[in-house]
C-alpha cells in the first residue's frame, strides 16, 4: 500500500511539474518523500524561486500562505486543510490595526507564523532564523511593534538590546516546556548541551546553551565537537536531526512535544492532494500585494 502511493506520488508530481516542501516537523515518511525539507526561512526562499508549476506544502496554512503570496503565478496546494498554527490565530488584522493606532510611527514587524492578512497589515516579517537581524536593521529611534510570539519577541529583545512593544501570542506547543522540564533532562544527561527553540519561555531560552530555528538546531548539531544534546523543539525534528548526525545522542526535552497540527498530513493525503489538486491556497490580490512587501523586505534581509 505505500509503495504504490509513494509511486503514485512520484508519477503524479512529474505529471503536474510539482515541488513538494516540508517542514521539519512532519511525520518521517513526508520528509522522506519531499524534494525539499527546511525551517521557515528555507521553504519561504524555496517557494519564492522554485520553478515548478504547482508547490504542494506539508505544513501548516501560514506556511503555504507565504508561499502563495510570494509565488501567485503557481499552484499552491495544503493537503489537509485544516492544518493551521494556533499562534498565528492569536492576532488579527483588525487588533493590529487598533494597536498601531495607539503607536503611530511605529514598525511592525510580524513573525512568519501570522496570516496573510497580519502580513499585510505589517512592515518587515521575520522567521525564528533571522529575527534578531531583522530587528537589528530597524533605525534605533523607531517604536517596534512585534506581533504574535512574545517568547520570540523577549529572545529578541534580550539579544538586541531593543524594547519592543510585544503581542501576547505563543506556541502552545513550545510554551509548555518548563524550567523544571529541562533541569531533569539535564539531570539525567549531565554531558549534554541544551539547544532550544526560541518560540520557548524565557526561563528555558535563558538556561540553554543555544537557542536556534529548526535549521539552526540543526547545523548547530551537526557542527559541534560535542556528542549528546537535549532539544528543546518539536518531536518530529528529532527525526532529522538523527538521519543527518547518526553519531550524535539526542534527548528531547519533553516527551509529548507534539505539534498536532504539523501531523495531520499523511501519505494518502499527500497523494489525494495531487490527485485532485487540493486544497488550493487563495489570497486575495489587495492583501497579497501588501504581504508580499512585507515578506520581500525580509528574505532581503540574511
Ligand atoms: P522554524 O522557522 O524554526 O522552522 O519554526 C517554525 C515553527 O512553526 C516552529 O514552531
Ligand atoms: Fe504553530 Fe507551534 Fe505548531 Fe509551530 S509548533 S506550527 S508555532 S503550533
Amino acid at each position: 500500500m505505500t509503495v504504490e502511493l509513494r509511486d503514485f506520488i512520484a508519477r503524479r508530481k512529474k505529471e503536474l511539474n510539482a515541488l513538494i516542501l516540508a517542514h521539519f516537523y512532519q511525520l518521517p515518511e513526508i520528509q522522506d518523500i519531499a524534494d525539499f525539507v527546511g525551517d521557515s526561512l528555507q521553504l519561504a526562499r524555496q517557494a519564492a524561486e522554485t520553478e515548478a508549476d504547482v508547490i504542494v506544502f506539508c505544513g501548516v496554512s501560514f506556511m503555504a500562505e507565504s508561499a502563495k503570496i510570494l509565488s501567485p503565478d503557481k499552484t499552491v496546494l495544503l493537503p489537509e486543510i485544516k492544518a493551521g498554527c494556533p499562534m498565528a490565530d492569536m492576532v488579527s488584522a483588525e487588533a493590529l490595526r487598533n494597536l498601531k493606532e495607539k503607536h503611530p510611527g511605529a514598525v511592525v514587524v510580524c513573525y512568519v507564523n501570522s496570516t496573510a492578512a497580519v502580513k499585510a497589515e505589517s512592515d518587515i516579517c521575520c522567521t525564528s532564523a533571522n529575527a534578531v537581524n531583522v530587528v537589528k536593521s530597524i533605525p534605533e529611534d523607531k517604536t517596534i511593534i512585534f506581533v504574535p510570539d512574545r517568547n520570540l519577541g523577549a529572545y529578541i529583545e534580550r539579544q538586541t538590546g531593543r524594547k519592543m512593544i510585544l503581542w501576547d501570542g505563543y506556541c502552545p506547543v513550545h510554551d509548555e516546556l518548563s524550567r523544571e522540564e529541562v533541569r531533569e533532562q539535564m539531570r539525567l544527561h549531565p554531558d549534554a548541551k541544551i539547544v532550544v527553540h526560541p518560540e520557548c519561555v524565557p526561563d528555558v531560552t535563558e538556561m540553554a546553551d543555544a537557542v536556534r530555528s529548526t535549521a539552526g538546531i540543526l547545523d548547530y548539531v551537526k557542527t559541534s565537537p560535542e556528542k549528546e544534546f537535549i532539544i528543546g523543539t518539536e518531536k518530529g525534528f528529532i527525526y532529522t536531526v538523527q538521519k543527518n548526525c547518526p553519531d550524535k545522542v539526542l534527548h528531547l526535552a519533553r516527551q509529548d512535544f507534539r505539534c498536532e497540527d504539523m501531523k495531520l498530513t499523511t501519505l494518502e493525503k499527500l497523494a489525494a492532494s495531487l490527485e485532485q489538486m487540493q486544497y488550493q491556497i487563495e489570497v486575495p490580490e489587495d492583501i497579497r500585494q501588501k504581504a508580499y512587501l512585507t515578506l520581500e523586505r525580509m528574505l532581503k534581509i540574511n
